[in-house]
């Protein structure tokens, strides 16, 4: 598709100020820009500068905004709050990033109905924290939940750390207004439960990586509050005893937990370090933090009870339990924080996303360890290990200089994503493609399919200016 696009003259950036106000609109001087060069991808080649940052108040603007670009031929890239890990955000193209931080209102909390409208700048957690006095709760929990947007979640049919009992993003998405890449107003779907009318677009704009429209509005299916909640911390000797016990848990346990997290020795002492906490029990080779919840204490103990024996019967030497705030938060904080952590270990590394089906597990750790050693680096490894989704993070040998990292990750990646489709799975589990993964698609989606995306893609955007250069 064609990727030559025409510069934000001055004039341009005038009509932009037009549209939306002036003091919504930075271009120009390169210092307030270079923040929007880049989301939470730590590598440097991935970044790019935008010619303009403009931050629209309504689908009006947007749709004024999405007109010029396609006149003109200036591609435009949305943007959330820029916690995306697969570059998606990223202005690949230069021209115009469109921030969505303004729009950032929940719209309507329609208990009758147990649906959510809001504006997609609302930053994911304060959902559930409007939602919590209704005794309701939004079932989205990425593990940037603090910053990041629910439409970045949308645009990325974010998965996180509930996906194993409530599942990802787009379950919970019921009704879309958004604006297509050639500026019109479109709305799909509602309040509704069941919709069959038409084809499923609201579900191909989920996950859609900001390419086919960029969304006003998103209507989000709530549940009741769980009213009890306990997680288990359980230790393991070693990663692969850790790893191998998640199928069980699965299968044998009679109980689907909401979350089973893998974190492997390393991951979970970058995350201590970085935050300063002490888990008193860091040493272990691996845990597992799994969480149960329900409708009350008698049905979580019994279900606790039954993960906990599992994970005894699979060799755990230890098991916690938390069944307050505190102590989950505590842990919980931990978990989320590793990302974070390993960008300050080391700003070499390769954040990975693969997904293999849960029983397959197991041997994907192996195959991990497998390349690690041939490769003679770290590949440090954590993640939603419930959904059968790892984090594996290649890191940089320190003894290694930039050029041999860069002549090797790519070796290193082509392996470990050979691995992942042997065992049935594939290349992004939540965090996408962007840019960052573009190149490795085609083991994972054959020919004929990637001719039906670029299909789509065509037919939304012509010109191709809606955040050119993404996933394929
Ligand atoms: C996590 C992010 C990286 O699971 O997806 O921590
Ligand atoms: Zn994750």
């Amino acid at each position: 598709m064609d990727t030559t696009f025409k510069p934000v003259t001055a004039q341009i950036a005038a009509e932009i100020a037009r549209i939306v106000g002036e003091k919504y609109v930075i271009s120009g001087e390169a210092e307030g820009l270079a923040a929007f060069s880049r989301d939470e991808v730590a590598e440097e080649q991935y970044a790019h500068m935008p010619e303009a940052v403009v931050r629209p108040g309504t689908a009006g603007e947007i749709s004024a905004i999405m007109k010029l670009a396609n006149r003109e031929h200036i591609p435009v890239t949305p943007r959330g709050a820029g916690s995306g890990l697969s570059g998606g955000a990223v202005p690949l193209h230069g021209g115009i990033v469109l921030l969505c931080d303004r729009m950032n209102r929940i719209l309507e909390i329609d208990r009758d109905n147990l649906m959510a409208v809001v504006e997609p700048g609302v930053v994911t957690n304060q959902i559930n924290e409007a939602l919590k006095p209704d005794g309701l709760f939004y079932a989205g929990y990425p593990m940037s939940l603090e910053t990041c947007y629910i439409g970045g979640n949308v645009a990325e049919n974010a998965g996180g750390g509930k996906a194993v009992k409530y599942g990802v993003t787009g379950r919970y998405v019921t009704g879309l207004e958004f604006v297509t890449p050639t500026g019109d107003i479109v709305n799909l779907g509602g309040k509704l439960v069941k919709d069959v009318t038409g084809y499923n677009l609201i579900q191909l704009l989920v996950g859609s990586e900001g390419t086919l429209g960029i969304f006003t509005r998103i209507t989000l299916k709530l549940l009741p509050l769980p009213k009890a909640s306990v997680d288990l911390l359980c230790l393991f000797k070693t990663a692969q005893e850790a790893i191998s016990a998640v199928p069980s848990i699965m299968t044998k346990g009679g109980v689907i937990p909401t979350a089973i997290e893998f974190m492997d020795r390393t991951s979970v002492k970058a995350s201590c370090d970085y935050l300063n906490e002490s888990l008193p029990y860091q040493d272990a080779g691996a845990m597992l933090l799994i969480t149960v919840d329900g409708g009350d204490d008698e049905q979580v103990r019994r279900e606790y009870e039954a993960v906990g024996e599992q994970c005894l019967g699979c060799g755990a030497t230890e098991v916690y339990v938390a069944d307050n705030h505190t102590t989950s938060e505590r842990i919980w904080k931990v978990r989320r924080n590793i990302a974070e952590a390993f960008k300050l270990v080391s700003p070499h590394q390769s954040l990975e996303d693969i997904v293999v089906p849960i029983a397959a597990i197991p041997l994907m750790v192996a195959a991990v360890d497998k390349i690690a050693k041939q490769y003679d680096v770290n590949i440090p490894c954590y993640g939603h290990a419930g959904d059968g989704n790892l984090h594996a993070t290649p890191v940089m040998n320190p003894a290694w200089n930039l050029a041999t990292w860069q002549g090797t990750l790519p070796k290193i990646l082509h392996e470990l994503y050979l691995a992942t489709a042997q065992l049935g799975g594939t290349l992004s589990g939540e965090h996408g493609i962007g840019h960052k993964r573009k190149e490795y698609v085609s083991i994972f989606l054959s020919q004929p399919a990637l001719d039906l995306m670029r299909a789509i893609k065509r037919a939304w955007d012509p010109n191709n200016v809606l955040n050119p250069g993404k996933v394929f």
